[in-house]
């Protein structure tokens, strides 16, 4: 099937599009022998014999997508130089060499993207295009509305001021309380940080939504191959990051699947009870469970 050059280099591998079409641009890119210097210039990998300076192009790996729901103490890369578990030691019989988008902390759990295709990874965790990404937030003490609103305007950070965080209430306690955060960015510690910046710490969190992938019931430490749905949504953002005006790549805040599906409640975590509301002091919520 024919596509554009810089597109069949991509997807073997070679580098993003951008910089296929600068190597393009540069003559260092031949089909049949020609030297092409024409960005839209389509191409058939299965019968062009492309080159890249002198080099035959690798047939394109077929792309695999995974999500991992990434237990705490376990680092969110291939290795550790410290020797810790990774989440490399999960993934069970996964033949393809994959490579997590964007890293969680040690302590943090949830979902985790892994996947091969290089250029949707970059980007998904490109700045300019705003995934969101969405957190059970566990807090030591009660945010208060006003603390609410701070992170909901952006705070000032030592790395400077963040956008806004979309905060909803789910639970509090006599000590602790849940709350669900979602941001656009994805700077080290982020969460932690902000909600630091307004005067709490946080005591766990879990991602539980990443662009239009959602967590789910996958337990934690399993991991599971993405429908064709979830990647085609995936492969959708990346479409929308090539335009010229690429905007907030959502993906539908509401999932794949349209509707939210109820959060998976485990132990130590708060059920997600829309509408939010804070429960009143004393009642503990639907189970009447203190929090920890
Ligand atoms: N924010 C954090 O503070 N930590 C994470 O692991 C992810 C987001």
């Amino acid at each position: 099937m024919e596509a554009r050059l810089q597109k069949v280099m991509a997807e073997a591998g070679i580098a993003s599009r951008r910089k296929a079409e600068d190597m393009i641009r540069a003559g260092r890119v031949t089909v049949n022998g020609s030297v092409i210097r024409e960005l839209g210039t389509k191409v058939d990998p299965e019968r062009d014999h492309i080159k890249v300076d002198g080099a035959h192009l690798k047939p394109a790996q077929p792309h695999v997508y995974l999500m991992l729901n990434k237990p705490k103490n376990i680092v969110s890369t291939l290795n550790d130089p410290e020797a810790r578990p990774t989440v490399a030691d999960l993934l069970r019989g996964v033949r393809m060499r994959v490579f997590p988008v964007g890293r969680l902390d040690y302590d943090t759990e949830g979902l985790l993207l892994l996947t091969n295709h290089g250029e949707l990874s970059q980007a998904l965790l490109h700045p300019r295009y705003h995934v969101p990404k969405t957190y059970l937030v566990k807090v030591k003490g009660v945010l208060s509305d006003e603390e609410i609103e701070k992170l909901q305007k952006g705070v000032t950070l030592e790395d400077g001021a963040t956008g806004p965080a979309y905060v909803r209430k789910i639970r509090k306690a006599e000590q602790n309380s849940w709350i669900e955060m979602t941001i656009h960015e994805g700077r080290t510690h982020q969460v932690k940080r902000m909600i630091e910046a307004v005067g709490h710490i946080v005591l766990k969190l879990k991602r539980i939504r990443f662009g239009p992938l959602t967590l789910g019931d996958l337990e934690t430490g399993e991991f599971r191959y993405l429908t064709d749905r979830e990647a085609n949504a995936l492969r959708a953002l990346l479409d929308r990051a090539e335009s010229p005006h690429p905007g907030a790549l959502s993906g539908g805040e509401e999932g794949v699947g349209g509707e939210r599906p109820p959060l998976a409640r485990k132990a130590g975590w708060a059920k997600a009870r829309p509408p939010a509301r804070l429960v009143r002091k004393g009642a503990a919520g639907p189970r009447r469970r203190r929090a920890s």
